[in-house]
């Protein structure tokens, strides 16, 4: 079954996971990996463009992946580079609008000016947001947005903090994809996922394609979202609203 034919999720937010074991597998150098990664995020984009998905977000590169050897770090900063370079045109045509969400103090000028291209020449399309997560942490969002509020002098409330989020101009994400197997958020979107539905595949990030999409989509169709309501409230509202009524 296309996945097309169940609910499609609003927002899906994804950990791209596994590149590394699976270059590893084939002997490859680490970087082959993310290469490889990068076709399979191209072909997420165009498949969740295709199938009605509004937004889409990706961890890319978090806080803590400074820790890893720095080829490899160097090599993740290229190939966003290449591939920005490479994609926007089409992605432009795709009606994909990318935004950087991460903090860009920490990025070299190489990085940020690329990232700030692909922004402005996506900025008028509408057809699928698409957030790049670039040395992002849900605590430095959190802690960001906190900071934010008091330079400004304002209260902090559950409002006020989520309006200040690098996340703030998109819903909460419905559906959280991990990769790789791995059963953790590492510090991905930690406010926004208070209510996401989530969904774990052995499969590795470049080789998760767009049955594998649809196959996390159908799994999502099938779950009953309550956000703390019991399961009558939610499959039938009208009955057990009225019945509320009758018992008052
Ligand atoms: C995820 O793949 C991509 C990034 C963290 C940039 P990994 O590189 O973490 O792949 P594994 O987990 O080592 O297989
Ligand atoms: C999470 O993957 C970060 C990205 C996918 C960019 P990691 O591979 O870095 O996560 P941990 O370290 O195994 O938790
Ligand atoms: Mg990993």
């Amino acid at each position: 079954m296309s996945a097309a034919a169940g609910k499609i999720p609003h927002h899906i937010a994804i950990v791209m996971d596994g590149n590394g074991r699976w270059a590893t597998k084939r002997f490859l150098p680490r970087v082959a990996g993310h290469k490889k990664g990068v076709d399979s995020l191209r072909a997420c984009v165009r498949h969740c463009g295709d199938i009605g998905v509004k937004v889409l977000t990706v961890f890319a590169f978090s806080s803590e992946n400074w820790n890893r050897p720095a080829e490899e770090v160097s090599g993740l900063m290229e190939l966003l580079v290449m591939a920005l370079a490479r994609e926007v045109p089409q992605l432009q045509s795709e009606g994909v609008r990318i935004h950087f969400i991460g903090e860009r103090a920490g990025l070299s000028e190489k990085v940020r000016a690329g990232l700030a291209q692909a922004e402005a020449n996506t900025a008028h399309n509408t057809r699928l947001t698409f957030n790049i997560c670039f040395n992002y942490g849900g605590r430095w969002d959190i802690a960001q947005a906190a900071a934010k509020l008091a330079a400004r002098g304002e209260p902090i409330t559950e409002q006020s903090l989520n309006g200040a989020m690098a996340l703030a101009h998109v819903p909460d994400p419905d559906l959280l994809i991990r990769t790789g197997g791995e059963m953790r958020i590492s510090n991905f979107v930690m406010w926004q996922a208070a209510y996401s539905e989530l969904y774990f595949s052995d499969k590795l990030w470049p080789e998760f394609d767009a049955a594998a999409i649809d196959a996390a989509i159908a799994d999502f169709g099938k779950r009953e979202r309550r956000f703390g309501r019991t399961s009558a409230q939610v499959t039938s509202p009208a009955e057990s609203s009225a019945r509320r009524k009758k018992a008052a």
